[in-house]
């Protein structure tokens, strides 16, 4: 168990690094199964959820080493074992993306059923529904999903919403499908845009990904190579950085951050008052001397990501006015409001609302990181909090965050790990 201890901090001043995006790579290293070789992936973030994914592919028979501090080297073998075990899979959700990759080259699977999280339960139906479209059958005996195909065919998958990992599962699945899927109702995210584009390199063809249709064209197992890939910058990672200095002010840069998959979030912060502008390093963000209250709903990509949601109750708690911040993607995902709470936030829930009455400044007390995003705006809300904050069961930040602590001190901060 480890935790982090932060004192009142500010103006914050510097550059920040932002790194390639964790929901991108996990699905990239998903990817390299589809075609033996050895793949390179640049921009990766040195994260536990990476070497998590990387370990679940030796499993697997592949080799996956770092050769630079964020460069991985993946070699996918001939020959695999088409299994993801509980032991893998129960430590992160993310593993179910291998489904789609192994069915259509393996033409089978066998992998575990992933538990509830945090957030609640978080079904699968879509994948299983969306495989099961192209010709995969299914059973599942002793907790784990026994998948097989023995060939795939492409045809029209419509997505009952726009899940981001059913449409990934049925984009790589589709792959190595005969014919043409045409994926309606798919999820927009530029993660998915990054794993097409990577898939493309590697001899895939499909088309529109980071739109609502997605079209690919199944090309033959020989027709794939392994590639070498720069992971897309990540969004949420560099929104973390975007609140800290909103919440501590100053005025911040965030190198390799891309405003363009960030609008309607610059747009919101906008609104607040945080003033953004594209630098030629990235990402120039400068705070107002006190944050205004708006009102925000999640919604999928292109909408305010749900994972920036614990970022903006929390700059909520220290604006100026009244914010009602509604939850769309997943019910339940509140927890770390309690936490606020007990920070001297004015936080109401209701189903999936809540209601946030900024106050002028926090109050620093020992929390616990209920996630990884919950985990983060908790250390950030200690930045405006008299007295110290530890934030408990930190191990859920290093998930998602390569050195949050090291960075936030880098831009002038008063943390430590504790
Ligand atoms: N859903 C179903 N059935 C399914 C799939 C999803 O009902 O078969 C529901 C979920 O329960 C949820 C909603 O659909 O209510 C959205 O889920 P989605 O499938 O879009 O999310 P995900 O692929 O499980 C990814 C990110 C999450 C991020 C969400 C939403 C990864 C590894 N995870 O999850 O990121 O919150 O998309 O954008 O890519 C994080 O980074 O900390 C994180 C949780």
């Amino acid at each position: 168990m480890s935790a982090i201890r932060v004192r009142a901090s500010g103006p914050l001043a510097g550059s920040v690094p932002i790194g390639g995006a964790k929901n991108s790579v996990l699905k990239l290293l998903a990817a390299t199964l589809l075609a033996p070789g050895e793949h390179v992936l640049r921009n990766v973030p040195a994260i536990v959820d990476v070497e998590c994914m990387s370990e679940l592919l030796r499993t697997m028979g592949c080799t996956v080493e770092r050769f630079e501090p964020h460069a991985l080297r993946i070699v996918r073998p001939e020959t695999i074992t088409p299994e993801a075990p509980y032991e893998l899979v129960e430590r992160m959700r993310a593993s179910i993306v291998v489904l789609g990759p192994l069915l259509t080259r393996e033409g089978r699977a066998r992998v575990s059923l992933p538990g509830g999280d945090d957030f609640g339960s978080r079904p699968i139906d879509m994948h299983l529904k969306g495989l099961e479209m192209l010709g995969a059958r299914f059973t599942t005996a002793h907790g784990y999903i026994e998948a097989e195909a023995a060939e795939l065919h492409g045809t029209r998958v419509t997505l009952e919403y726009p899940s981001v990992g059913a449409t990934e599962n049925a984009l790589m699945a589709a792959v190595l499908a005969k014919g043409t899927t045409v994926i309606d109702n798919a999820a927009r995210e530029p993660e998915i845009w990054d794993l097409a584009s990577f898939i493309n390199r590697m001899g895939g063809r499909i088309l529109g990904a980071g739109t609502s249709t997605i079209t690919v064209e199944g090309v033959s197992p020989d027709e794939l190579s392994g590639v070498e890939h720069t992971v897309v910058a990540d969004r949420i990672e560099a929104a973390t950085y975007l609140t800290a200095v909103a919440v501590a002010g100053g005025e911040i840069v965030l190198e390799g951050a891309r405003a363009d998959h960030m609008d309607m979030l610059i747009q919101k912060l906008g609104d607040m008052g945080l003033r953004t502008s594209p630098d030629p390093a990235g990402l120039w963000a400068m705070a107002p001397p006190r944050l205004r209250a708006v009102d925000v709903a999640t919604l999928p990509y292109p909408g305010v990501a749900t994972d920036y949601k614990p970022l903006m109750v929390t700059m909520l708690a220290v604006a100026d006015g009244v914010g009602i911040v509604t939850e769309n993607i997943f019910r339940g995902r509140f927890r770390y409001v309690d936490e606020l709470v007990r920070m001297g936030a004015d936080i109401r829930t209701d189903d999936h609302h809540a209601i946030v009455r900024g106050v002028d400044r926090l109050s620093g007390a020992p929390v616990r990181a209920p996630d990884i995003r919950a985990g983060a705006a908790l250390v950030i809300a200690g930045l405006r909090a008299d007295g110290e904050t530890v934030v408990h069961d930190a191990e859920h930040i290093d998930r998602g965050y390569e050195d949050l602590v090291g960075r936030l001190r880098a831009l002038g901060a008063d943390v430590e790990h504790a």
